[in-house]
């Protein structure tokens, strides 16, 4: 075996991910930039919208990674016909796993149950606290002193799945929406990428629901210490 087969036969056991997106794409973004390190366990082959107009469409083009769009609104109140016209793309891509990201449609549990234990999401909370939208405004409203994100498993219910990483940020007293939400958003970019690699090199297991990663139980978020 030569030297370039050997190294092609090693960038072949890559996970093939794809990121479904419906906005700007920042947490596409770092994916793709943690993607780039030649020892990284996974490459993003595939980034998927289901509006025609999101902004990070653009930045996948331009690091010339394949786009699709599956416009849901083609689809009207048709959920389970635009699930199974994202799963033909998903096929036709031959991704190993999903990761949603800042992906706003709510998905039929026919179309998660192909994806049990292989599709990722990333939610601006330390959930099970605050699913759902506006997090960062509900979290301040709340008086809320610790804040920060959740990378889970994807399952029917949303917002919920076993909790693969978290990390979290103090909540200040003067905080505005937007300076949370951008501390938050920091965090996002450094565990998103941290928690797929785990995933793509089979570290991560659920039992019960919860995740262990080479055995050990994921802490719960009040384990961990606010970063300021
Ligand atoms: C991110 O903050 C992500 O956590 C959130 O949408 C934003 C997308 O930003 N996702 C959710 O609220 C899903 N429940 P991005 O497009 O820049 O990655």
């Amino acid at each position: 075996m030569t030297a370039r087969s050997i190294s092609s036969c090693s960038a072949m056991a890559k996970k093939r991910v794809a990121v479904l997106i419906s906005g700007r794409g920042s947490n596409m973004a770092a994916l793709i930039e943690a993607a780039k390190a030649p020892d990284y366990p996974a490459e993003i082959v595939l980034v998927l919208s289901n509006k025609p107009d999101a902004g990070g469409l653009d930045t996948a083009r331009s690091n010339g990674i394949a786009t699709a769009v599956v416009d849901h609104k083609t689809y009207g109140k048709d959920r389970a016909a635009f699930d199974r016209a994202m799963q033909e793309v998903l096929l036709a891509h031959r991704i190993d796993l999903v990761c949603l990201a800042g992906f706003m449609r709510l998905l039929t549990p026919e179309f998660v149950g192909l994806w049990t234990g292989r599709m990722l999401n990333i939610h601006p909370a330390l959930l099970p606290a605050f699913k759902g939208l506006d997090t960062h405004k509900r979290a301040l409203d709340a008086g809320a002193t610790i804040h920060g994100a959740t990378v889970h498993f994807v399952v029917p219910e949303m917002d919920a799945g076993p909790i693969i990483m978290q990390d979290a940020v103090s909540v200040r007293p003067d905080d505005t929406e937007a300076a949370l939400a951008a501390r938050v958003l920091t965090v996002e970019h450094r565990i998103y990428p941290a928690a797929l690699k785990l995933v793509a090199e089979d570290r991560v297991r659920v039992v019960d629901g919860n995740c262990f990663i080479d055995g050990t139980r994921v802490p719960d978020a009040s384990a961990l210490t606010p970063a300021t």
